[in-house]
């Protein structure tokens, strides 16, 4: 263990049972805002640090990494996509980037067949109609939703977390669907050849792809023309995989029944967007891997990572391991 305290940057309070374990080794600075701290704030903020303890929300791009210095050694990301890290522009300055996988799977996994019940089932209108005051007797046409049991669902990204919601679905006696952009064999699921086939087949469509250019507006306007008309499109992956404006167009025609929105693109979504107009759109504030058990156990991962790389070990969840053999440029 080295004897000099390395100096960090965390970008926001984090959960004890990761700031703890990093308090206990580092001298941290701590961004304590409630919002998050700009570009601009980062750039200031890292200088002179060895390593980062970042959230999804804050930007670490090249510039972030060079205003950093050559003392940075680590950007821990505390979540599983880390499209926010300029990772080939860390790669190229020896810089270790981490992530943090499998923890949070099945509590994302749960909140994605949380909103596909409330965006079927109508909750978040019944919820606004009590609140209301307008509940005055049974009525038998009175929000009127649409089955999950029974239904298809079509995954699109049959990853850890894609199967983990395909493992529920099946618990509603749901038929499972998907398509995955490397070809995968999933027990008790059918894989589709194009993303349109999924769309044109599924009653609920669920999101579970990385954030990356490739997978920008993967969602569209074409794929939302080819989904029937009383299906549901459920989004906890990545905002930008979806075409927002396109998305509007689709809920408003009623050419989809519903959406179900962990994640928008802008995020967070301003209170005067078009989205929250519409009572067939559901959006909570990227609350995925929000259970306290969860956001505990990512806090200690993002601390492991840390750590582990200021000690010159190798972490546990590298997402660009071909640096820890590299030697440093410039060393
Ligand atoms: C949440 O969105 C995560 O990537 O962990």
């Amino acid at each position: 263990m080295r004897l000099v305290r390395p100096q960090v940057f965390v970008s926001r309070r984090i959960p004890p049972e990761g700031l703890d374990i990093v308090l206990g080794r580092c001298d941290a600075r701590i961004w304590e805002g409630e919002i998050p701290p700009t570009h601009d704030d980062l750039i200031r903020e890292v200088r002179g640090t060895e390593g980062i303890l970042c959230l999804l929300s804050d930007r670490v791009d090249d510039e972030v990494l060079a205003a950093a210095g050559p003392s940075l050694r680590i950007v821990s990301v505390m979540a599983v996509g880390y499209d926010n890290v300029d990772v080939a522009a860390a790669t190229r300055r020896g810089i270790v980037v981490t992530n943090t996988p499998g923890a949070l799977t099945e509590t994302t996994a749960d909140l994605a067949v949380a909103l596909m019940l409330a965006a079927a089932r109508r909750l978040s209108e019944g919820v606004d109609f009590v609140r209301a005051g307008q509940w005055k007797a049974w009525d038998p046409l009175l929000l009127l939703g649409e089955d999950v049991h029974g239904a298809t669902l079509g995954i699109v990204g049959m990853g850890r977390i894609g199967r983990a919601v395909a493992r529920r679905a099946h618990g509603f006696d749901m038929r499972v669907i998907y398509f995955n952009r490397s070809p995968v064999v999933v027990e008790g699921a059918e894989p589709r050849e194009s993303l349109l086939d999924l769309a044109r087949e599924a009653d609920y469509v669920s999101l579970h792809l990385p954030g990356s250019p490739e997978t920008r507006h993967i969602i569209n306007r074409e794929f939302l023309h080819c989904m029937k008309r009383n299906a549901v499109l459920v989004n906890t992956a990545r905002g930008s995989h979806v075409d927002t404006a396109a998305l509007v167009e689709a809920l408003r025609e009623g050419r989809i029944r519903a959406a179900a929105l962990d994640v928008t693109d802008p995020e967070p979504l301003p209170p005067s967007h078009p989205l929250l107009e519409l009572p067939n759109c559901v959006v909570v504030p990227h609350i995925g891997s929000a259970s306290r058990a969860t956001r505990g156990r990512i806090a200690r991962l993002a601390a492991e990572n840390l750590l582990a790389v200021l000690d010159g070990r190798p972490p546990p969840h590298p997402v660009n391991p071909e640096v820890l053999n590299a030697d440093r440029p410039g060393s």
